[in-house]
């Protein structure tokens, strides 16, 4: 048994996302916990919201409710579309929490000490219209690099690279759109990480197993003359973790607060503590310290790209310029984007579906299995409404849901609501455990690995090889002169229904749940040995025959929703 931590990006409080977000970084995470808890390893899954900054302000004020109370709204709202989703994090913490405000003014100072900060006196971009410093993502203009004329202050979304609003071609004001901008003096800290550079780059280099998608983004903005360039840590902000804090080792400096970006990554240890604190868990330590046990934690971070710089290079120059055994992440899985039918999704244009818009068109479990099985890994991904229908349609109902009512139906009529007895294994049956075998070996394989559409594909394969199995041994045929070797292939068929509830548990949590009721086990055992696991309900043992386990989406539904969510709003 192992240990793993789990962490996902942390969304921010700022709004209710689109499913692009929760397949680049929750989903996936989830699935890799609850697989890795399927194989019995010990697991910590963690994520929290991203409450700080201007984004946070921002939407507050545009609600009419004061910042805290607002995110405190909005982090019910999405502690209980995860909980919808079925996201079995071991806790959803806050960055606003006084764990990461400590934690964060702790890595502060340890960075001060170390000779990682320095004082720099410099000019900010002020908006006179708007009354106050502009912080860099209410800085929109042309990018330097690649020309694109919506670039944030912060980051360029087209090309990915990291900005300072100063370098914005025509800057404006996101808050007005003015452009009358000036820049004034202020005082902020700088975090040194050009400092680390030799160290970030063997770090890197040292990760051969990492998605391509990983390090080449990590070793782009490692090589580019200024991707590690000393950037500024703090900001002229109300809301946030304060840079003016007890023993602080710098002064005059009210006012300020620490960049999101600093403090964000943070959380993930805080919310460690959270954790503790809320009595779930016992000891943080032995999962974040290599001096208290944590060196022999395996610690995966999954995000979608554009997060990957700062979790390559910024955080772990906190990290390693702490000077402090903090546990470092052993694999970064990162995500391209999702697109919505033919575009993008648009928060503010109301294009594509959002995920509490999705959970009330259907269950967690259809959303969960198309968007693994589509995840956008090699390459941006795109929801259309057809694929979507036909592979619910397809391997939901026809291939799995199918399976389980064919087989639970038959024996219900022949043998009544037991396994069945009598008969024995023959080739047919040697045949399928031989397949299932190599099968499920490969399943883990790619599980292990965080492939994620890979592990979707073998997991469809593992039931069509029970269709297969069914449709080949025909139990309703055999059954006519040879009721007995019937009995013992539908008993392997019932037996199938338990091992695919095991299988599938970590992509369709609430159908495996269903599958297991139906066959009244509650043996979640992984199948180390196939023969064994089609064995595990012995004759005589009772279940009870589903309701429909998954339904089909209609030609009407279709058409339907893809008008519903085309977007209108502006
Ligand atoms: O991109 C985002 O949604 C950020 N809120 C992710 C932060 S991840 C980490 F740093 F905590
Ligand atoms: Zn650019």
């Amino acid at each position: 048994m192992a240990r793993h931590l789990i962490t996902s990006a942390i969304p921010y409080i700022n709004g209710i996302k689109h499913l692009g977000n929760l397949v680049g970084s929750q989903l996936p995470a989830d699935l890799y916990a609850r697989y890795l808890r399927g194989r019995g390893h010990e697991v910590l899954f963690l994520c929290a919201t991203d409450e700080h900054g201007t984004p946070a302000e921002l939407a507050a004020a545009k609600a009419g409710k004061p910042v805290d109370e607002f995110c405190r709204e909005m982090y019910e709202v999405q502690a209980k579309i995860a909980e919808g989703f079925r996201l079995s994090f071991d806790h959803f913490g806050r960055s606003s929490s006084l764990q990461n405000r400590h934690l964060t003014q702790h890595f502060a100072s340890q960075l001060a000490k170390n000779g990682m900060i320095s004082e720099v006196t410099e000019q900010q971009m002020y908006s006179v219209a708007d009354g106050r410093f502009l912080p860099d993502r209410y800085v929109e203009g042309t990018c330097p690099n690649c020309g694109y004329d919506n670039a944030r202050g912060d980051q360029c979304d087209n090309c990915t690279k990291q900005l300072d609003p100063a370098d914005l071609i025509n800057p404006r004001s996101v808050i007005s759109g003015s452009t009358e901008l000036e820049m004034r003096e202020t005082r902020h800290l700088h975090l040194r990480q050009s400092q680390m550079k030799e160290k970030l780059a063997d770090w890197i280099d040292s990760k051969k197993d990492w998605p391509i998608l990983t390090t080449s983004i990590a070793k782009k903005w490692l090589n580019d003359g200024d991707g590690l360039a000393d950037r500024g840590i703090t900001r002229d902000l109300a809301w946030g973790v304060p840079v003016q804090y007890e023993g602080a080792p710098w002064s005059g400096m009210e006012g300020k607060v620490f960049y999101v970006w600093f403090d964000a990554p943070i959380e993930y240890i805080a919310c460690s503590q959270e954790w503790v604190d809320a009595g779930k868990g016992a000891d943080w330590e032995r999962w974040w310290r290599t001096d208290k046990g944590a060196e022999d934690v395996t610690y995966t971070q999954f995000m979608g790209k554009d997060n990957v710089p700062f979790h390559t290079l910024s955080f772990p120059s906190t990290i390693f310029g702490s000077g402090e055994p903090w546990k470092l992440v052993d694999y970064i899985k990162s995500f391209n984007y999702l697109n919505y039918d033919g575009g993008q999704f648009s928060t503010s244009r109301g294009r594509g579906v959002f995920q509490d818009q999705a959970l009330s068109l259907l269950p967690a479990d259809y959303w969960r299995w198309w968007l693994l099985s589509h995840a956008p890994e090699s390459s941006d991904a795109e929801f259309t409404w057809e694929n979507f229908q036909v592979s619910v349609n397809k391997d939901l109902a026809d291939v799995l849901g199918n399976l389980v009512s064919r087989v639970t139906k038959f024996c219900r009529a022949k043998f009544g609501e037991v396994v069945p007895e009598g008969g024995v294994f023959g080739p047919q049956e040697e045949k399928l455990i031989a397949e299932l075998e190599t099968r499920i070996r490969a399943y883990e394989g790619f599980m292990d690995a965080r492939e994620v559409r890979k592990s979707a594909a073998e997991l469809r394969a593992i039931w069509v090889a029970g269709n297969e199995y069914l449709q080949s041994s025909a139990p309703w045929t055999v059954f006519k002169t040879d009721p007995v070797q019937a009995a013992a292939q539908t008993r392997v068929a019932l037996n199938l229904i338990r091992l695919y509830a095991v299988l599938s548990r970590p992509f369709i949590p609430d159908a495996a749940a269903s599958m297991m009721a139906s066959v009244q086990s509650g043996d979640w055992s992984w199948p180390e040995d196939v023969a064994a696991a089609l064995n595990v309900l012995p004759a005589g043992h009772g279940f009870t025959t589903p309701e429909v386990l998954f339904r089909k989406i209609t030609d009407e539904e279709r058409v339907d929703w893809q008008a519903r969510f085309a977007g209108t709003r502006d």
